[in-house]
Parts: C-alpha cells; structure tokens; sequence
C-alpha cells in the first residue's frame, strides 16, 4: 500500500477501533480487513478500547489463540454463547488461521456445556461457507456473517441454523428478536419463506422476459448484454433458498434491517469522532484544494496543466447545451459537490469514482489533481473528447456507452448489486 494511503487508512482503522468502543457491543469477532496493519495493531488496539474480541481460530505463531474462543452473555432473560471464526484461506501478516470447523466445533462444545440459550457464531468466513458451517457444525442457532459484503433481511435457515449476512460498510443495522418456543426446536420463518417465494417467482419473471428479448434481439451487441443480464439473473436465482416451513414447535425470529440514510441523524459523540479523524489528516482533507469548486478556479495551482485527451465539459457545453443542462440536473453533475460536503474529496478510497478519467491517460493521478475534471462528466461516457471537439463530427466520438463503462464505477461492491442497466440508462441518456 503506498503511503499516504497507508496513512489514512491507519487513521481510519483507530477510528473503527474507538468507535467500536463507543457502539458499546458485547462482542465482535476479526476478520482480514482487521488485521491489515498486524496483529500488534490489533491486539493494542483492542486492550486500549477494551473490545470484548472473540475467535475460535485466529492463533499466534505457536497457535495459541489470540482472543478468547467464548464468551457468555446476558441479554435480557437469556442467556447467549458466542463464539466466532474467520476463513482459513485469509492470508495475515503475524499470525495464523486455524481450520475453522474443528475450532468453531469445540467453541460450541464448550458453550453448550454452559446451557446457553443460545449459541451464536459471528463469520467472516463468507456466505457460502457459513452454510456449509452450519452443515457441519451441529448445535449452532444463528450465524451472523460478515465478509462477502452480502446483505439480506430474513435469515437462510440450513438445518437448525438461521443466517444472517450484515452487508458492508455500516450501511444497516439489523434488529433481530428471538422468541423461543418452551420444549421448540429450529427456526420458524414465514415471513422468509413468503419474501423468498416472491422473490424467486420475480427473477423467473425477468428471466422469461430477458429470453424472449434475447430470441428478438437483432443485433450482437444487444445480445451480449441480455446474455450477460441473464446470467446474472440466473445466478441469483440459483442462489435464493427457500426456508423450510418450520416445525409447529419452532423458535421464532423477527428481523429487521434499519437503512442508516441521510434521514437519521448522526450521533454526536461519533460525530465528534469522525470530525477529529478528518482534522487530523491535514488541511488537505478538510479544505478544496481545487478553490472554489463551484468555478474551477484555482488560486493555488501556478502552472496550467494540459489534460489532453480530455477537453471538458465546459467545452462539450458550447455546442451541447441541451445536454449539459440535462447532464447537470443528473446526479452525475453534482457528484463532486457530494464529496466535498461530505468532507471526503480528498480520501483516496473515494475520489476516483467521483471525478471523469481517474488514472487514465491524461486524467487527474489523485485527489489533489482534480482541476476541471470534477463531476462525472460527459467524457466518463463518451470518452475523452478533445479530438472531437476540434474535429466535431460523428465519428471522433463516442454515441452510445456501454455497459461496462458505467459498471468500472456502479461496481457490484459499491452498489450491491441495486445496478441494473434497464432502470439507469434511462435516467442519463438525455431523452427526457
Ligand atoms: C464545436 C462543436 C462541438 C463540440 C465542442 C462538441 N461537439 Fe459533440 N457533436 C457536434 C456535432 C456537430 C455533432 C454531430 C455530428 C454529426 O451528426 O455528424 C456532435 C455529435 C456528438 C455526439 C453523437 C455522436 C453520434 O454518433 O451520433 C456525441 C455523443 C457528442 N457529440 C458528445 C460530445 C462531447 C462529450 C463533447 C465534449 C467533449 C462534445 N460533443 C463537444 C459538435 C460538437
Ligand atoms: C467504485 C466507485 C466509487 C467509489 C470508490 C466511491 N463511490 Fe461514492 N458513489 C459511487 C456510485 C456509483 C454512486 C451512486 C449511488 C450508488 O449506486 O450507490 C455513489 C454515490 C455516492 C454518494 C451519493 C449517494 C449517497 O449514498 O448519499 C455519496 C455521498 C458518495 N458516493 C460518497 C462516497 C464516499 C464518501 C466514498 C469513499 C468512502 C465513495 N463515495 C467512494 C461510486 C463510488
Ligand atoms: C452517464 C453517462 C452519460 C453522461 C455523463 C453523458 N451522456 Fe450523453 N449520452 C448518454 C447516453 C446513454 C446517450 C444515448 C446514446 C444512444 O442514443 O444510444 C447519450 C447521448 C448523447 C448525445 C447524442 C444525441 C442525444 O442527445 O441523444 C450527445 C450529443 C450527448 N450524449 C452529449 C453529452 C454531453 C455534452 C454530456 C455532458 C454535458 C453528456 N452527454 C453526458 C450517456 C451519457
Ligand atoms: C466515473 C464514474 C461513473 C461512471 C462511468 C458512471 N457513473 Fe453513474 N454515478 C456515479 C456516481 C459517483 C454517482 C452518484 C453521484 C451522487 O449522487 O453524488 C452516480 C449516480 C448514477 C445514477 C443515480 C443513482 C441514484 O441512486 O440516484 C444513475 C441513474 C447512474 N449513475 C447511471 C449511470 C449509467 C447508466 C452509467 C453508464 C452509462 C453511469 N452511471 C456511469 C459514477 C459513475
């Protein structure tokens, strides 16, 4: 990781760490993103903060565990076992990831040796494997994983087991009630099950539709797109699983997930934190570099930089109005502006999708040089334009972007998935 990278990102990592402290939890389990800067950093970090850590198998050298496997908690009137575990695969500076299914099987010995109500495993092992964990690890209630970034709402029951994945980047909070059943066993969920049968009756709906376009379609290129459209549909029909109808005596589970949009409120003691981390990354982060972004102007940069092959969308205006007015009403005109309220222009995690020709040829290196190409603009569709606009006819441009232009920004990880070309293009291509 270059350094100034390496920087911020160190910042950000004792910022999680403190704000962990903050949220006040009751446990929370490592997984690979935690361990970037070492386990040292870690480990400090959680006896600073006193973060009640648990791993079945994250282990020193010598395989002694680092954190305890176990830990019990009390929840109202129950009383919980939680264990945790992180895939072996991951490869940590520092220390060693023990096989996950013999660690967690013996973590969740030891917790029912403890008559826990219920016994709860947090995953970074990924979606996938947690199913399989909880195949081959019998004795566990719920799993919640983290890892693959997936979010959902309703559990996937395997078995006894219910899973919940968390999705990524804090984007939800999830509100789970556990209502059990005297003498009961398993999950009962007909609110999944209902959402599930939707969901799949919808996606066979899609794909019986992208089939028959696919049949129509005239020209290669279309059907490129629908092919890879269906495969996509296709995959996420294979993946839904449909919990069973439950028991009569099953446990019951209620869940919920809260969006954490623009309409809550921050809390102050983390809003507090967040702005100390932005001060302490300099006045770069915390003031424009690029002057008034509002005019392009510049006062601190002497020299004038030629961004050839990109000409702008100042110049593509001169002839395009119709278009820039209606490119500027888009989110797209605006995305810079975002950033910058969001004091985060100047964070090397963000601005590259916010700004046109990011580390192409001829387009801004990094956040401080940024000049005119703020926004994502005309040429992040079309392409760089200067050879077009000295020699404006049709084939110096080009008409129609395709699909993996927008996707190197609507990337899966950052949308999760919410991209679907059909819906989008519509409300950029300046047709209304
Ligand atoms: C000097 C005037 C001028 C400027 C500046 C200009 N264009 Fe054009 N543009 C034209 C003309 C004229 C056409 C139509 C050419 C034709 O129909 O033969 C055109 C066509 C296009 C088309 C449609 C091409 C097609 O195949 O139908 C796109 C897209 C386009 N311009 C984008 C841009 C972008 C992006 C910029 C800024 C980088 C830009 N233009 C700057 C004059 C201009
Ligand atoms: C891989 C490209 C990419 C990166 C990196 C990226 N963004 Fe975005 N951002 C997008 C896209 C695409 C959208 C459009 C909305 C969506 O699909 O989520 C968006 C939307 C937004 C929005 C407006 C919508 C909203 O959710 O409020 C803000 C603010 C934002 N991003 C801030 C950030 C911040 C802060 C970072 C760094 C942590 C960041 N972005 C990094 C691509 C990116
Ligand atoms: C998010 C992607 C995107 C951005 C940004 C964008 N365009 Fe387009 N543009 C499209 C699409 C999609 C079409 C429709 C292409 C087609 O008809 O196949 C289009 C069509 C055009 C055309 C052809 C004539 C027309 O109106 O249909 C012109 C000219 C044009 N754009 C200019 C611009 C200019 C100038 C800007 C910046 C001010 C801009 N575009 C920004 C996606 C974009
Ligand atoms: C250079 C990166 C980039 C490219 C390329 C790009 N987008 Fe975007 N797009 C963004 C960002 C960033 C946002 C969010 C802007 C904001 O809200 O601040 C966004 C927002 C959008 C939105 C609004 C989404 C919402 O939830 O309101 C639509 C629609 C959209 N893009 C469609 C497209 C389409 C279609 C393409 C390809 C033709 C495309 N974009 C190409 C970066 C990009």
């Amino acid at each position: 990781m270059p350094e100034p990278e390496r920087a911020q990102r160190q910042l950000k990592a004792e910022l999680l760490l403190e704000s962990q402290k903050v949220l006040g939890l009751d446990a929370l389990t490592p997984g690979d993103g935690d361990l970037v800067f070492g386990l040292d950093f870690l480990v400090d970090g959680a006896k600073k903060y006193e973060l009640p850590y648990v791993s079945a198998n994250l282990a020193r050298p010598d395989d002694t565990l680092v954190f305890p496997a176990t830990r019990v908690v009390e929840v109202g009137s129950m009383t919980l076992g939680i264990t945790g575990a992180m895939g072996s695969e991951l490869g940590v500076t520092g220390a060693r990831v023990l096989d996950p299914i013999p660690a967690v099987t013996a973590a969740v010995a030891e917790l029912r040796s403890k008559n826990v109500d219920l016994v709860i495993v947090l995953s970074h092992l990924g979606s996938r494997s947690d199913k399989d964990l909880a195949k081959a690890v019998p004795g566990i209630d719920v799993v919640f994983g983290g890892h693959d970034r997936k979010h959902m709402e309703s559990p996937t029951v395997v078995g006894q087991t219910a899973i919940f994945q968390a999705g990524s980047r804090g984007k939800y909070v999830g509100q789970v009630t556990f209502e059990l059943a005297e003498g009961g066993s398993g999950w009962s969920d007909p609110e999944g099950r209902a959402k599930a049968l939707r969901q799949q009756s919808n996606l066979k709906r899609q794909i019986e539709r992208y089939t028959q376009q696919l049949e129509e379609a005239k020209d290669d290129k279309s059907r490129e797109r629908l092919t890879r459209v269906l495969g996509f549909a296709e995959k996420r029909f294979n993946e839904i699983v449909i919990p069973d109808e439950g028991a009569t005596k099953a446990h019951k589970i209620d869940a919920t997930k809260i969006p954490m949009g623009k309409g809550l409120a921050d809390e102050p003691v983390m809003r507090k934190l967040v702005d100390a981390t932005l001060d302490s990354m300099g006045p770069e982060i915390t003031s424009d570099p690029h002057g008034d972004h509002s005019t392009g102007r510049n006062p601190d940069r002497p020299t004038k930089r030629d961004w050839a092959p990109w000409a702008g969308a100042k110049q593509c205006r001169s002839c395009h109005e119709a278009e820039y007015d209606d490119w500027k009403q888009t989110p797209h005109g605006g995305a810079y502006a975002g950033l910058v309220k969001e004091r985060r222009h100047m964070d090397l995690q963000c601005w590259s999708c916010h700004v046109t020709g990011a580390n192409q040829k001829g387009g801004p290196t990094g956040p401080k040089d940024v000049g005119p190409m703020r926004n994502v603009q005309c040429e992040s569709c079309h392409g760089p334009g200067l050879a077009h606009v000295k020699e404006p006819v049709k084939d110096t441009i080009i008409r129609s972007p395709s699909e993996a232009q927008c996707l190197t920004c609507h990337t899966e990880e950052q949308t999760e998935g919410q991209f679907v070309l059909d819906e989008y293009l519509p409300r950029v291509d300046h047709k209304d």
